[in-house]
């Protein structure tokens, strides 16, 4: 019960890691605020995890939805003491194929979603008065370029340069930003993934996913259960002297 008593908001929580870290943080006594555009998923995972979990309808992308999704945890839950950005955007596609309207839109959920969520955290933490944790999904993907995924990895990139401005500026008001990087991890976003690569790379259904899978130095794709222990450890106590970082969770593909 490592969390016990505290409060957190994770977005894009309906499915995948996001959805993960809720799990676990409320095996660690943590209430937790489901926050996804995607409303009915969103419920359907609160009605699942119990009554410490609370499902808000939240969209990144508009700040009157942050706003009132923010009041609404607030007044469910009394306080966020933690805010994962989580929610996310993947696409792909060759240099000279990228559309603005694609540009835009990714760069919007996991730039400017990750940015105003931030800030409605910050906002609220320094009103408090008793400091806080948030933490950022980067990406592997933002650590370097890759072919055909220029767009996400630049807003992955983005995330870790604002994790380093927002922690060193939030660290005065007691407010721990970090990130964490993972590297490729199963589920209904890799399948998004693996669907983009047998389009562009001619790849069958599911080879990609072997090939990465097989590249991972730990030997296979990451769960999102992989990840649960950074996240935990991050918004613990013995975490507080750790600012501005971010951390690779990948089975060994990247080295900081
Ligand atoms: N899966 C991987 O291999 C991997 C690798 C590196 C980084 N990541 C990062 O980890 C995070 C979680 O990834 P995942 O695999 O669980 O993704 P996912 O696609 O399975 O889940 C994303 C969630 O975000 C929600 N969402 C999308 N747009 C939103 C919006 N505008 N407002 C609110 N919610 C919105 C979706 O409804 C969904 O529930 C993301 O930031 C992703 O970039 C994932």
């Amino acid at each position: 019960m490592r969390l016990h008593g505290k409060t957190a908001l994770i977005t894009g929580a309906a499915r995948g890691i996001g959805l993960a870290f809720a799990t676990a943080y409320l095996a660690e006594g943590a209430q937790v605020a489901i926050a996804d555009i995607n409303r009915a998923a969103a419920e359907q995972a609160a009605a699942e995890l119990g009554p410490m979990a609370h499902a808000i309808a939240l969209d990144v992308t508009k700040q009157d939805s942050i706003d009132a999704g923010f009041a609404e945890a607030i007044a469910r839950m009394g306080k966020i003491d933690i805010l994962i950005n989580n929610a996310a955007l993947f696409s792909a596609a060759p240099i000279v194929e990228i559309t603005r309207a694609d540009h835009d839109m990714l760069f919007a959920v996991n730039v400017a979603g990750t940015l105003f969520c931030l800030q409605a955290a910050a906002r609220h933490m320094i009103a408090r008065g008793q400091g806080g944790t948030i933490i950022n999904m980067a990406s592997q993907a933002g650590r370097r370029g890759e072919g055909l995924v220029a767009v996400y990895c630049a807003t992955k990139a983005a995330v870790i340069s604002l994790t380093q401005s927002a922690g060193l500026d939030l660290i005065r008001h007691g407010i721990n930003v970090n990130a964490i990087a993972p590297g490729v991890v199963d589920g209904e976003h890799w399948d998004g993934v693996d669907a983009f690569f047998a389009r562009y790379e001619g790849k069958a259904p599911g080879q990609k996913k072997r090939e990465v899978g097989a590249a991972v130095p730990f030997g296979r794709m990451g769960t999102a259960e992989d990840l649960t222990g950074m996240a935990i450890f991050l918004a613990t106590p013995e975490a507080k002297y750790i600012v501005a970082q971010c951390f690779g969770v990948d089975g060994g593909n990247w080295m900081a």
